[in-house]
């Protein structure tokens, strides 16, 4: 079947502050691909981690009295890593930019742009963002009522810098990036971001100021080392360092390119300024940038800085981890700014998850245990409702595959969604409940059951990467796990043809997802 590689990133966060839920859901979309990636036999690798230079974390710091490593350290251990945790999150691997294997990379690949050509030594002067980590173009910034310009996305003031800096030749890259983007479609997705990428880009590009020597929390440049290197240019490296780029090579030539999932707020540094990067160091550019949305606040970038950032355990407290995950993937379409409201949680919550999939399986549990004493039934009178719900099934797997390949994680669950619904529609077209009355229709009815079954087990092996406990708990209920061994060897896109074995033992299955009562 498919069968390819496939290596998924998400950004490496700052650790000024502890993550909210517009981090999770970076985590969550890429950890949905990875997940669904390993679940049809692609050589998949995810990678996460922490971005750990620069002037923000060290300010951060010194705020906190603390040096900034121990400021990072203590972070990454009390907040990032237990955010994975609590999300269930299956990455790979994590890396954070003080580490030894990630800095020699960063030494290797300044120099090797240097010693082509691609650095020299100049001025420069404008208005930078500590918050974004970036020097601001006149349209990104705003001006307030006093005069003093600001981020446009962090509504703080810009602060006027000018230094002699080492510069990258960014603006040799303009035509290059353009013919990139028009020989690779999907490079920047979706759609709407990579219109907004080209028209950027067209303007034509100015060099980059890629060294700071007003402080030294960073990686020092090989050849200079009263510089450090740029924040964001130590940052975006990270990709192929933790793949082994020029310590492994057959590691690095397995895994690269990779599918970055990025928000869109920092879409340019990864569509513009990183496949320039790896051009100039005669490095393949990524497989693919995709810049999702925000989730909004009152119509405004959720962001700790406004205040409006919400606490990932705050939310998998309340509703699991398994609805969490599936909120926000199913509500907010991914490639679009959504809002979302505890009311929305709870409603969809109670309509798709507790009402249209938990229901589902209890009753088919249920039913399986009543009038069959907890075994798998024979299905030995299909008919022509056996077979649509068959070719749904079908249909809905495969479609979704299709989907995660174009990365439209929204449209895969709509997709698979329709398996709940057409299961719900079969039951009250077929009412077991009545079949089970007459003996005369014992036939029909474990063919009813049955086929219910098996629809269980499809949903079971194809929502596994977006709600994994619970798809686990179903599969153990199916009697799954002595019969046909793990749900995590099963083959994804092979489910639909799979059956459980006739007369094997269902185990007990707990409610999957108890309705929650509305608070006022
Ligand atoms: O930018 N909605 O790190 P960062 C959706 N270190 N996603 C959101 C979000 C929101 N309201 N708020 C944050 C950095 N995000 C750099 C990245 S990569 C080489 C370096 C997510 O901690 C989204 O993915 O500011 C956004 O791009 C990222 O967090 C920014 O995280
Ligand atoms: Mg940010």
């Amino acid at each position: 079947m498919a069968q390819g590689s496939f290596y998924v990133t998400t950004p490496i966060f700052y650790i000024n502050d502890v993550p909210h839920i517009g981090h999770a859901y970076s985590e969550v979309a890429a950890d949905f691909l990875a997940r669904w990636h390993r679940a049809v036999g692609d050589d998949t690798w995810s990678l996460t981690g922490t971005d750990e230079h620069g002037e923000k974390i060290l300010r951060s710091a010194q705020a906190a009295g603390l040096p900034p490593q121990e400021w990072a350290d203590n972070l990454v251990e009390t907040a990032w890593k237990p955010l994975l945790d609590a999300i269930n999150i299956s990455n790979d691997d994590f890396i954070r930019t003080t580490e030894e294997r990630h800095e020699d990379g960063v030494r290797r690949f300044i120099q090797r742009l240097y010693d082509r050509g691609y650095i020299y030594f100049g001025e420069f002067g404008g208005y930078y963002c500590v918050s974004c980590e970036e020097y601001k173009n006149e349209p990104d910034l705003i001006k307030n009522d006093d005069g003093d310009l600001l981020c446009a996305i962090h509504k703080r003031p810009a602060e006027y810098l000018s230094e002699e800096n080492y510069f990258f030749k960014l603006s040799e890259f303009t035509q290059p990036l353009l013919d990139l983007y028009a020989s690779n479609p999907n490079f920047v997705s979706p759609d709407s971001r990579r219109n907004e990428v080209i028209s950027f880009v067209k303007q034509g590009l100015q060099d980059l100021s890629i060294s700071r020597n007003s402080f030294d929390w960073g990686v020092k440049i090989p050849w200079d080392e009263s510089h450090i290197v740029y924040v964001w240019v130590d940052a975006l490296i990270n990709y192929i360092t933790a793949i082994g780029w020029g310590v492994d090579d057959q590691n690095f030539s397995r895994r690269w390119p990779a599918t970055h999932i990025v928000g869109k707020d920092i879409l340019r540094f990864h569509a513009v300024i990183w496949p320039a990067m790896l051009m100039a160091a005669g490095i393949e550019v990524p497989k693919q940038v995709f810049g999702h949305g925000w989730l909004l606040v009152g119509g405004e970038k959720m962001s700790k800085s406004s205040g409006t950032g919400v606490s990932p355990v705050e939310l998998t407290a309340a509703y699991g981890v398994d609805a969490f995950r599936y909120y926000f993937l199913k509500a907010v379409v991914f490639g679009a700014d959504g809002n979302f409201s505890l009311e929305d949680i709870e409603a969809r919550y109670n309509a798709e998850l507790a009402n249209g999939f938990g229901n589902l399986a209890s009753r088919v549990h249920a039913m399986a245990v009543k009038y069959f004493e907890g075994k798998v039934p024979e299905a030995s009178a299909k008919g022509e409702a056996e077979k649509v719900v068959s070719t749904l099934i079908q249909d809905a797997v495969s479609g979704a595959h299709k989907q995660v390949e174009a990365i439209d994680i929204t449209g895969a669950l709509n997709k698979l969604w329709t398996i709940v619904d057409g299961l719900n529609h079969y039951l009250t077209e077929q009412e077991p409940w009545h079949l089970a009355k007459d003996p005369a229709n014992a036939d029909r009815l474990a063919t009813v059951i049955r086929t219910s079954l098996e629809g269980l087990r499809v949903l079971a092996v194809a929502l596994s990467p977006v709600i994994p406990e619970t798809s686990e708990k179903l599969w153990v209920a199916l009697g799954a796990v002595e019969s046909i061994g793990a749900l995590s060897v099963q083959n994804l896109l092979e489910a639909a043809n799979g059956e459980l074995p006739t007369g094997s033992a269902l185990g007990t299955l707990p409610v999957l997802f108890p309705r929650i009562d509305n608070k006022d």
